[in-house]
């Protein structure tokens, strides 16, 4: 691992061990936006976004205030939900529809995270960086491990 990488392995371990103490996805997902804040670096927000009656609400997460919905198909939260895919976006200013919640944001990542009883889509894992291009291979890695893993012991 290089220097301003983050070690995907021990913020998995330090979540786990969170969620054994607690499933309920409020206090894991705020537990769990203060570790990826911690963990990662050049990130301005680290946060979830959940899905009420058809529609993505903000939850627990670090940085600045953002939008409070967001709608299946619009920015790039939107667009995962709607497909069911990871986005990876070097370059937010590229994205069609990209929801600006804060002007630094440059790149982002957002992953799905599904219900284990059916499957759908129940929240997103969202991070933004000011940096364009900031997301490798290995972030994407890392953070489906997390997601998976959330999705495996949270109630909703
Ligand atoms: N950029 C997101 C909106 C949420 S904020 O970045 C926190 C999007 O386009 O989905």
């Amino acid at each position: 691992m290089m220097g301003n990488e983050t070690d995907y392995q021990l913020l998995c371990e330090q979540m786990e061990e969170m969620l054994n103490t607690e499933y309920w996805y409020v206090s894991a997902m705020s537990n769990a936006a203060a570790l990826l804040w911690q963990f990662i670096p050049d990130i301005n927000w680290a946060g979830f976004y959940i899905m009420r009656h058809g529609t993505l609400h903000i939850g627990p997460f670090q940085g600045k205030p953002a939008c409070i919905h967001i709608s299946p198909g619009k920015g790039v939260c939107g667009v995962a939900v709607e497909k069911d895919e990871v986005q990876l976006v070097p370059d937010v200013h590229k994205f069609p529809g990209h929801i600006a919640c804060d002007a630094v944001s440059c790149s982002e990542i957002v992953i799905p995270i599904h219900r284990r009883e059916t499957g759908a889509v129940k929240a997103v894992l969202d991070i933004d960086s000011p940096l364009k291009d900031r997301f490798t291979l290995e972030d994407r890695e890392g953070l489906e491990k997390f997601c998976r893993m959330l999705e495996e012991k949270l109630i909703w």
